[in-house]
């Protein structure tokens, strides 16, 4: 693991330096309730053990904790464990802290229940990571985790959002690429820093069906699921994120080894200039 770990991605770099601000983040107020609704989702046993992959500073993780489950959190910044970590101790409960990569892990536990919540690095891509391998290794390595039957809750980003909220100048001046689903933006972790180019990618609900069922995890609902608004209701177009509920049936298939790199065509204004630089478009 070490070695996977030695350069940072820029995710790990943007979280490492927002997390002294991201309690502050209005999506993240909602803690408590959103809690009650896993229990109920994850049909726990009693004290049951909890994997939350890409848990930052650990709200659902501690909540968890002081309703009597065993959790273990991981996630890729040191930073956002540290403050998990901190606010633990003050609540006074233990939770079991692993940074790791969550396309890189192996625990020798099997969980009774695992949670992924508000892109818990699911579809949160490394500048080189495989828009199907990324979300695909995740899925698997949760698989291999849960018990047969323990439940899986994951919220993630909404396709038909993205885009719907995308044009083809996004398109063309490289923000959105309709082939993978990825926004590549630069942003400030906090005020007076630099910005951090991100990719992130959105799913439609058909392809999340897929990629479950290619992870041994079959899916029982999909719902409108938007940080700090979750509720079992119908997912509209302009939903951020979608919650999936699933089970683990069967075990990950070997096509979790994906490598999907779409061959790159100049955008059509290139072709455009190249062309009129040859001679008269009305000559082609
Ligand atoms: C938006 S935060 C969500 C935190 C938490 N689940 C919540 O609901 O508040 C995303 C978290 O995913 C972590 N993360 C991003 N990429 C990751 C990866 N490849 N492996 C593990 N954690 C990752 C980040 O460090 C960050 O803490």
């Amino acid at each position: 693991m070490g070695d996977l770990l030695k350069e940072k991605s820029t995710w790990e770099e943007f979280f490492d330096a927002h997390a002294p601000v991201y309690e502050d983040n209005v999506f993240t107020k909602n803690t408590i309730r959103e809690v009650d609704f896993l229990i109920e989702e994850l049909s726990l046993p009693p004290g049951g053990s909890i994997l939350d992959i890409g848990c930052g500073t650990g709200r659902h993780s501690i909540e968890l904790a002081k309703r009597g489950y065993s959790v273990t959190g991981l996630d890729l910044s040191s930073e956002m464990l540290a403050r998990a970590a901190a606010s633990a101790k003050a609540a006074g409960v233990n939770v079991n802290w692993i940074r790791s990569d969550a396309t890189h892990f192996s625990l020798p536990e099997r969980y009774d229940g695992a949670i992924c919540l508000c892109e818990g690095a699911f579809g949160l891509l490394g500048q080189k990571d495989d828009p199907i391998g990324q979300p695909l290794s995740i899925l698997s390595n949760i698989s291999r985790s849960l018990k047969p039957e323990a439940k899986a809750v994951l919220t993630v980003l909404n396709g038909a959002a993205m885009l719907r909220r995308s044009t083809n100048d996004d398109v063309s001046e490289g923000r959105f690429d309709p082939l993978t689903m990825v926004w590549s933006s630069e942003h400030p972790p906090r005020e007076g820093l630099p910005p951090v180019p991100i990719r992130e990618r959105a799913f439609m609900p058909t392809e999340l069906i897929l990629l479950f069922r290619l992870a041994g995890l079959s899916v029982l609902n999909l719902w409108g699921g938007t940080a700090g608004n979750w509720g079992k209701r119908t997912l509209d177009l302009d939903e951020i994120e979608i919650m999936i509920v699933a089970r683990k049936t069967a075990e990950p298939s070997d096509a979790g080894e994906f490598d999907f790199v779409p061959e790159v065509i100049p955008a059509p204004t290139d072709v455009y200039v190249e062309l009129k630089l040859a001679g008269s478009w009305h000559d082609i």
